[in-house]
């Protein structure tokens, strides 16, 4: 990985994509024979916004590399509020290798970046979520046993995580087709680098506002909360406006009958999901979730075996 920092999928090359994947699988196969890879390293985890897989993914996939975690809790930092970025990012490379960020604005992992000499990690902004998208076609690549040429339909908000699935698309050549509600399309300027990035590997990334056209032999029919962390008194208007594209057994029928269902979680049953789609055999949310242990390891084994 040549990338400084992963602050989204597109600081990474298809080759680097897989090249994280192939080292992902070997770490997954094989936990001990990278016990001492980050020894005595340490990496300062910031969260601005609740969490449980990405805590513990990170908390535990340093620990399980030889390294340290040290986790600063959203009343503790308040990025830009009690100290300016610049000052923490100066404040923390002093004493550890890498830092997570989980925080609002995206511009703020970009700041932070830009003054930190050690590597920055997105662990979600309300722009992206790299790491879940890595985690996800890892778990596509495992279960498909290939990607490129597959379709993965995304049902729901156009949110961080439709981004990160688009540019993941993109990148590896899998289709993507973010299926949601009018006004709640995926942010323009990251559709317009999705598509531009798209051809160089012939993935079709679009808009589609019919469910049931939109999940048309989709090999991957992937669905995530209607309120993402920080919109929650939008929550019940959502709710009425996003019925539609709940993803039950009925949409699911419309997709390839071996579908895979997939969400990143925390899910909202019965709103985005039904009990029937996230409990059938079809679903691999769990997979998707040990994921991201597997992946982000490689991803911190990457940026910070260098660092001093
Ligand atoms: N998928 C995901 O990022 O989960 P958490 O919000 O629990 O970290
Ligand atoms: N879109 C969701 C993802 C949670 C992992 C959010 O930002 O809250």
């Amino acid at each position: 990985m040549k990338a400084h920092d992963f602050l989204t999928i597109r600081d990474i090359t298809k080759e680097e994509m897989h090249e994280t994947f192939a080292i992902a699988r070997d770490m997954k196969a094989d936990r001990s024979k990278y016990a001492e890879a980050l020894k005595g390293k340490s990496l300062a985890l910031i969260f601005e916004k609740p969490s449980l897989r990405t805590r513990t993914s990170f908390d535990i996939g340093i620990q399980q590399l030889g390294g340290f975690s040290l986790y600063l809790s959203p009343n503790e930092i308040s990025l830009g509020k009690r100290e300016s970025v610049y000052d923490v990012a100066k404040n923390l490379e002093r004493m550890v290798q890498g830092v997570m960020i989980r925080t609002f604005a995206h511009q703020i992992v970009i700041d932070f970046a830009k003054h930190a000499s050690i590597p920055v990690i997105n662990g979600l902004t309300d722009y992206s979520h790299p790491c879940q998208a890595m985690a996800d076609f890892l778990t596509i690549l495992e279960k498909k046993k290939k990607l490129e040429g597959l379709k993965v339909a995304y049902v729901g908000d156009g949110n961080n995580v439709a981004h990160s699935l688009m540019f993941a698309g993109a990148r590896l050549g899998v289709h993507v087709s973010v299926v949601c509600p009018p006004d709640f399309e995926p942010n323009a300027v990251a559709m317009q680098q999705a598509v531009e990035d798209a051809k160089a590997t012939g993935a079709v990334i679009e808009i589609v506002h019919d469910p049931v056209a939109g999940v048309k032999n989709a090999d991957v029919i992937y669905t995530d909360t209607w309120a993402s962390m920080g919109q929650e008194s939008e929550a019940e208007a959502r709710k009425k406006i996003f019925h539609p594209y709940q993803v039950n057994a009925a949409l699911m029928s419309h997709a390839k009958s071996d579908a895979l269902f997939m969400h990143c979680l925390p899910a909202h049953r019965g709103d985005e999901v039904t009990d029937e789609v996230i409990d059938s055999k079809q679903s691999v949310v769990f997979d998707e979730a040990e994921n991201r242990l597997h992946v982000q390891k490689a991803i911190m084994y990457q940026l910070m075996k260098n660092v001093k």
